[in-house]
């Protein structure tokens, strides 16, 4: 795979790249335990974004139901102490469903990336989890970084905005973290190693997604709500952070 190619447009999309500091505090293998828990969090809490803009703005109640339904046994384990679900045939279920469908033609693009979007991350969060086990990595609760809270409130409060800033920190997140595992690759063993750098191409496509989506969903150009943002992460990731975390800023 040419990986270059891959990350051109993303590097060129954000405003900076992640900060040596964060390598070297990530390449720590006593950060290992929380990096990987942090990273499979960010993976359920992805898919439950794109299930959430489905429901809110295109999904019946049939097709909103079925997607809660593939996040529940997810959501359970890791904030609700519920019991460790086989995720093989949670994820064969899944597979097997039925998607929700809309006539409306941007609402069926919607549903049609971020369908997709959701099983993909589903099976991330599932091969983080081995990863994990694979390594006598216990799950444990963590707090979340101030990251996508950060960008989540220069949201507008008033549609089709919200959705529109919605979207845009949605490929803001993505490319940041498709920018992030190719960065933290080189520090790590030759299975994780291999792991990062088999999620850059889906999270490359996500971020593309949520940004054609966001210029759909919009009357306007979007190019300087881009821009904003773009200056709001690009913040977020180069100043200082007390904690640690995936999505965290400079180490302090
Ligand atoms: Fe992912
Ligand atoms: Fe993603």
């Amino acid at each position: 795979m040419d990986y270059q190619q891959l990350l051109a447009p993303v590097y060129q999309f954000l405003h900076c790249v992640t900060p040596q500091s964060w390598l070297d505090k990530a390449r720590q293998p006593e950060n290992l335990a929380l990096l990987l828990t942090d990273h499979m969090i960010c993976e359920l809490k992805a898919a439950q974004t794109a299930m959430l803009l489905i429901r809110k703005y295109v999904a019946d109640k049939t097709g909103s139901d079925t997607l809660l339904g593939w996040l529940q046994p997810y959501e359970s384990f890791t904030f609700r102490d519920g019991p460790e679900p086989d995720f093989a045939a949670v994820h064969k279920r899944i597979s097997k469903s039925v998607m929700p469908k809309t006539d409306d033609p941007w609402g069926q693009q919607l549903i049609d990336s971020m369908v997709l979007l959701i099983k993909e991350e589903l099976h991330h969060f599932w091969q983080v989890r081995e990863v994990m086990t694979a390594r006598n990595i216990p799950y444990r609760k963590i707090t979340a970084s101030r990251y996508a809270r950060g960008l989540l409130s220069e949201v507008r409060t008033w549609e089709p905005a919200t959705l529109v800033d919605k979207l845009i920190c949605g490929a803001y997140i993505e490319a940041r973290s498709c920018e992030r595992f190719a960065a933290l690759a080189p520090y790590l063993d030759e299975p994780l190693q291999a792991f990062y750098l088999s999620l850059l191409r889906s999270e490359a496509r996500h971020y593309q997604d949520y940004l054609t989506l966001a210029q759909r969903a919009s009357p306007d150009d979007i190019a300087s709500r881009v821009r904003h943002f773009g200056e709001v992460e690009a913040a977020l990731i180069s100043a200082p952070d007390r904690e640690f975390r995936f999505h965290s800023g400079m180490p302090q």
